[in-house]
This record gives C-alpha cells, structure tokens and sequence, in this order.
C-alpha cells in the first residue's frame, strides 16, 4: 500500500467546493452565500436564510412569502410520531429523543425515497418545520407538561420559542430567537455535516443524512458544548468565583467548554453577536449575574490562553440567551440541531449535484500473513 500522510481529525482537509458559506479563521468572520453574518443578523430572518441557504441566492419578495407559507404550512407533525413520543422515556437525553423522532418523521414523508431536487427541496421545508416542532414537543414531554400547538401566524423563530415556553412572545425575544437561528444554520463543515455528507455520499436519503449530523452534533466537543458552558457558568454562581474556578480547570487540563474552535484562531464572530444581545436581555430582564460570570470567565480565559488562539465560540454565551429566553438547558443542543438541519440538508443537496463517495483509507499498522492457531493452542 502507497505511503500515505496520516490526517488526523481531517485537519484543514478540504472535501468539497461549497458557496454556502464562508469561515475566516484568521479574522473571526462569517459568511452565508458571500453576506457577511452580521448584516443577515441585522436585517434578515430565519426564513430568508433558509431560502438563502437552499438556493443559494436572496429570495424575490413573492418567493419569500411562498417559501414562509411552506414553512407554516409543514408545522404539524403526523399523530402516530406524537403517540410514539409518548411511550418514550421521559428522563431519556432530548438529543437521544430528538434522534427518536427524526427516524419516525421520515417514516411518513412519503417523498422520503424520492430524490429528485424539487423533493430534496420540498424534504428540506418539511425537515426544517418539523423538527422545530419535534424539539418543542419533547421540551414540554421531559417536563411533563402539555403540548403547546403549532401557530400558524407566528414567525418561525416566535413559534419556536411560543411553543417552548407556552407563553405569549415579546418583540425583543422574537428578534433574539431569530438571531439565534441564523446564528446556528450554517458553519461549512464542521463533525455534524460531515457526517451527514458522508451518509448522503451513498445516496441514502437527505433524513438519513440529517439524522447522522444530529447523531454527531450530541457530543460535548460540538453541539453539546452549549449546555456544559451554561452548566459551569451556573457552578461558578457568582463573577468573584470565576478566576479560580478557570484556573482550576485549566491546572486540572480540563477543557472550559464554550472557548477555543478548529477553524476560528480569532474571537467566533458569532460569540460577539451573541454577547450583544445577552447584554440587551439582560437589561431588559433584570438579570445581568450570567452575563456578569460569562464576562468574567472570558478575562481569565483571555489572559490565562494569550497567544494560544483560544476565543470564545459560539457555544460559549447561547446557553445565557437561551436562559434568560425560558428554554430549559437540556434543549440547548436540539435547538442547535433544529436550527442547523437547513446547513445540512444545503450542504448534501450541494454536494449532490457532483456526488462522490467519500471513503477515506486508514494506514494499517497491524502484522500480516499470520498463522491460524487452534483455540487450544492461544
Ligand atoms: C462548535 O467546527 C465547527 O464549526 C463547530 C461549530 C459549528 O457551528 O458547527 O462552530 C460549533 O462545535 C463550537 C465548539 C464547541 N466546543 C467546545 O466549546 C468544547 C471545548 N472546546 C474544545 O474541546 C476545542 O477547542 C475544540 C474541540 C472545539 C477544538 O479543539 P481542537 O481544534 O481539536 O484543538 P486541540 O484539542 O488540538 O487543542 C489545542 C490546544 C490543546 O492544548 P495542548 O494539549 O496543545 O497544550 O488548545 C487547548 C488544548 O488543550 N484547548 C483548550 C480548549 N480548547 C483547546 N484548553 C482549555 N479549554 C478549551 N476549551
């Protein structure tokens, strides 16, 4: 076999062309389809980063309404996954539910085998729609509390966070939602979307492909760092504990989940947004102690990495936005998944249109050619 070079964690390897977006780790930006994240932040919607994102181009005003009249109408999810969601464990992880439900959507769309691009497209709206739902169901099935119902009004990000919480949405936690989904619907091609491209690459089906990026993004070095950083933000419990607690975690080599990132050498252009509005929230709430632990945590984490390309991502100040918005911590990481099947589902239909199977080689290290011995010989 060829000598070839050993890339582990597929460093800086490159696997496909994509124009869906842009990760300048040298500067700490972001693009989707060539805008910068800050201006789609400012003056986009979920929505219309979803049409962005699927086709690749900004919908004309009659395109966008269309596609958000999809969206609202692919709200509801059938009664059999409902009935099934039921008999799940109620103190089962909401990822290892999330995963549950996904496999039982795809049961019932009828398209599920169908892969022209119009269906790919039309699997796409109703992947995105449902799984909002599926994630709101299961935040209320963990709590055991009623279902709240899908409006049929409310933008996509208000509906969302409505279903959630069951209570009536201000502008401010509307728009901060809305953000929060722009800010996780796409990020090139991080363990999540690999692993979909890899299943995709077979040409199994875009929900097989969906349900291996969910599967990947459960783990604490990925989607699941945003619920480990809220979780040592509330163990820290007040600003004056965060230097000892910081540098007792990095003494004891432990990773302080929400900070460092493969690609961003540089501040997660992300964490910044993000940080913006917690301040908002925070002032508006009446509650400024999490951002006041984050804030402290990132001088530490700041002056104890100098020089070692360590930021905070965008892991890192969610979990405080997602509190102070009502979501409960354990649907962190769903929400993440949620927000995130439309970067998905864009990277596998783009992949697509010049499929290749991805099948990497490992180099053996093993003996050869050994002698079978009898069990009674070993
Ligand atoms: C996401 O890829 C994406 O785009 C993902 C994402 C997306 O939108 O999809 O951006 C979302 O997953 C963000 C990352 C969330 N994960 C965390 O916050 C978990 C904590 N972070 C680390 O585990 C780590 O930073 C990774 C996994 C995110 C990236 O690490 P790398 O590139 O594998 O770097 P490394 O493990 O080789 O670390 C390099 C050095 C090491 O020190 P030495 O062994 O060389 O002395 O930096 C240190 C690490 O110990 N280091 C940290 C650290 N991250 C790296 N030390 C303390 N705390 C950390 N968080």
């Amino acid at each position: 076999m060829s000598v070839v070079e050993l890339h582990k964690g597929l460093d800086n390897i490159i696997v496909k062309e994509t124009v869906l977006s842009y990760v300048d780790g040298e500067r700490g930006r972001l693009y989707y389809v060539g805008y910068p994240i800050e201006e789609l932040v400012e003056k986009s919607t979920y929505e219309e980063v979803c049409f962005l994102l699927l086709h690749r181009r900004l919908p004309k005003k009659e395109e966008l309404a269309s596609f958000d009249r999809e969206l609202k109408k692919e709200r509801e999810i059938p009664k059999e996954v409902i009935d099934a969601l039921n008999l799940m464990p109620r103190n089962a992880h909401p990822m290892d539910l999330l995963k549950a439900g996904i496999a039982l959507l795809a049961l019932y769309d009828p398209e599920l085998n169908v892969h022209e691009k119009e269906a790919n497209i039309r699997k796409s709206i109703r992947l995105i729609s449902k799984t909002a739902t599926l994630t709101a169901y299961i935040s209320r099935y963990i709590r055991g509390l009623d279902y709240v119902q899908p409006s049929k009004e409310m933008s996509h990000a208000a509906n969302f966070l409505h279903m959630v919480t069951g209570e009536e949405i201000d502008e401010l936690s509307a728009k901060v939602m809305d953000v929060a989904f722009i800010l996780h619907a796409e990020h090139e091609l991080p363990a999540s979307s690999m692993a979909a491209l890899t299943a995709a690459s077979t040409l199994s089906d875009l929900y097989s492909a969906i349900l291996a990026g969910v599967a990947a993004l459960k783990g604490p070095l990925h989607g699941g760092a945003n619920e480990k950083a809220l979780e040592m933000i509330l163990e820290i419990g007040s600003p004056e504990r965060a230097e000892q607690y910081v540098i007792d975690a990095l003494r004891a080599k432990k990773r302080v989940m929400g900070f460092g990132h493969r690609v961003y050498k540089s501040y997660d252009p992300r964490a910044r947004i993000f940080r913006k509005y917690l301040e908002k929230l925070s002032e508006v709430k009446g509650n400024k102690t999490l951002l006041m632990i984050a804030d402290e945590v990132e001088k530490v984490m700041t002056r104890e990495m100098k020089g070692k390309g360590i930021f905070p991502n965008i892991d890192f100040y969610s979990g405080s936005v997602f509190t102070l918005l009502g979501i409960p911590k354990e649907i962190f990481t769903p929400f993440f998944a949620t927000a995130r099947v439309v970067g998905w589902a864009a990277h596998v239909l783009e992949y697509w249109e010049d499929n290749r199977l991805i099948r990497p080689r490992a180099r053996y290290s093993g003996p050869l050619d050994l002698q079978y011995p009898s069990v009674e010989n070993r």
